[in-house]
C-alpha cells in the first residue's frame, strides 16, 4: 500500500496527533541489504510523518539464539546498525522489546483468543520445523502472538515490513478481531506498509535475503566482505557465454542496480544486447553498495565505540513508552475481567 500524506493544518487548528506506526527488526546481527531496501528505508521516510516506534525484538530472537552474549551484542549491533542508517532518536522511539515487559503479558492474553491451529498453518512456523528440527521450541508457535502484541499495545496501525512478515500481519489482523469480537473495540487492525523493494532476494538469486540461509550482504560490513557477497552472485542461470544476451528481468543483480544510481535502463540494456558482462555487473554494483553505505558504515563505527550511547537511547526509548504500554494494559485487563 501507499501512505498518503495528511493535508497541510491550517495555521489555527491545533495539531493532530500523528498516525501511530510500529516495526520490529530481529537483533540477528549486521543489518543486511534486505533489511534495508525492504524496511529501514520506510522506517527512516515515516519518522519524519508519523510517530513512529522501532523495536529490536530480543525476545523473538531467543526462539533461535540460545547464547547470552551473542543475543546481547547482536542487540546493539542491530541498534547501532539502525541508528547509522538514519533512525533519529529525536524522532522516533527506538527500544529493545524485552526492556518492556507489558509486550509478554499481553501475549499471554491475545493467546486466549487465538486458536492453535492458526499459529500451526503460519508459513515461518513450518519453515522453522524444517530449519531447525531438532529445536521447535514453544516460542516458535506463539511467535506471531507475540508479534501481535508488540503492534497493538501501542495501539499502532500501519507497520513497516517486507512482504515476508505479510502473514504475520494477516495474523495480526485475526487476532485483534477476535479480540474486538469477544471483549469490544479495543485495538486496531494492523496494516502493513510496503518499500519498491518488498521482497529482496539473496544472493543465491532464489531465496529471500536472510541472515538463517546465508545468503546476505552485509551493507555496514567490511568494503571486502561487501564485494565478495556481491561478486558471489548468481546471475541469469541461462546466460552461459560472455557474448549471450542476458534476462535482465530475472538477473538479480541487475533488479538491484534500480536502488544504487539512475541509469537502470541502460544496465538493463547492457545485459539484454551482451553490451556488458555479468562481472561487469556486478563490480559496479559491488562498488555503488560500498559507495552508498560509507556514511552509515563511518556512523556505526562511531556509535559502536561508544555502547553508553547505545544504551542511553534504547533505555531511553523503553521509558518514553511506558505509560503507553501501562495504558493499554490497564484497559485490556480491565475488559477481561482481570481487574
Ligand atoms: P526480521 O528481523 O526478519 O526482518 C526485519 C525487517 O526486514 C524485512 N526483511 C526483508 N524485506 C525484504 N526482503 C528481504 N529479503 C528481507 N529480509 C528481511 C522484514 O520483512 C522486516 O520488516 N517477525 C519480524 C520482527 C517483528 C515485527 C514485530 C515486525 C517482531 N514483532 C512487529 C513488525 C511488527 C522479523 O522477524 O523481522
Amino acid at each position: 500500500m501507499t501512505v498518503e500524506l495528511a493535508p497541510a493544518p491550517s495555521p489555527t487548528a491545533a495539531p493532530a496527533p500523528r498516525p501511530r506506526i510500529f516495526s520490529g527488526i530481529q537483533p540477528s546481527g549486521l543489518v543486511h541489504l534486505g533489511n534495508d531496501l525492504g524496511a529501514i528505508r520506510n522506517y527512516v521516510m515515516l519518522q519524519f510523518e508519523y510517530e513512529a516506534i522501532y523495536c529490536i525484538v530480543d525476545y523473538h530472537a531467543l526462539t533461535s539464539t540460545h547464547d547470552a552474549d551473542v543475543l546481547r551484542s547482536r542487540t546493539r549491533e542491530m541498534a547501532a546498525g539502525l541508528l547509522a542508517l538514519g533512525l533519529d532518536p529525536e524522532r522516533c522511539t527506538l527500544f529493545v522489546q524485552s526492556h518492556r515487559p507489558e509486550h509478554t503479558e499481553l501475549m499471554w492474553l491475545l493467546s486466549t483468543v487465538t486458536p492453535v491451529s492458526w499459529l500451526e498453518r503460519t508459513p515461518t512456523y513450518k519453515d522453522k520445523i524444517a530449519t531447525q528440527p531438532d529445536d521447535v521450541n514453544h516460542g516458535l508457535l506463539t511467535y506471531p502472538v507475540l508479534q501481535a502484541a508488540d503492534i497493538v499495545i501501542y495501539k499502532a496501525s500501519l507497520v513497516p515490513v517486507g512482504k515476508d512478515q505479510a502473514a504475520h500481519l494477516e495474523l495480526s489482523r485475526e487476532i485483534v478481531r477476535a479480540f474486538n469480537n469477544r471483549y469490544g473495540d479495543t485495538f486496531p487492525e494492523p496494516q502493513a506498509v510496503y518499500t519498491p523493494a518488498p521482497v529482496v532476494l539473496g544472493t543465491d538469486g532464489v531465496k529471500k535475503m536472510s541472515k538463517s540461509v546465508g545468503n546476505t550482504i552485509d551493507i555496514l560490513g567490511d568494503p571486502d566482505v561487501i564485494r565478495k557477497q556481491v561478486m558471489s552472485m548468481v546471475t541469469d542461470t541461462k546466460r552461459i557465454l560472455r557474448t549471450d544476451p542476458g534476462r535482465p528481468e530475472v538477473c538479480n543483480v541487475c533488479q538491484l542496480h534500480r536502488f544504487f544510481g539512475d541509469d537502470y535502463e541502460d544496465i538493463w540494456d547492457g545485459e539484454r544486447t551482451a553490451r556488458t558482462g555479468c562481472v561487469d555487473t556486478k563490480k559496479l554494483l559491488a562498488q555503488r553498495i560500498i559507495d552508498h553505505y560509507a556514511p552509515a558504515r563511518e556512523r556505526y563505527a562511531e556509535l559502536m565505540a561508544n555502547p553508553a550511547e547505545i544504551d542511553g537511547i534504547l533505555e531511553a526509548g523503553a521509558d518514553r513508552l511506558k505509560p503507553k504500554a501501562q495504558a493499554t494494559m490497564d484497559e485490556v485487563r480491565h475488559r477481561m475481567g482481570l481487574r
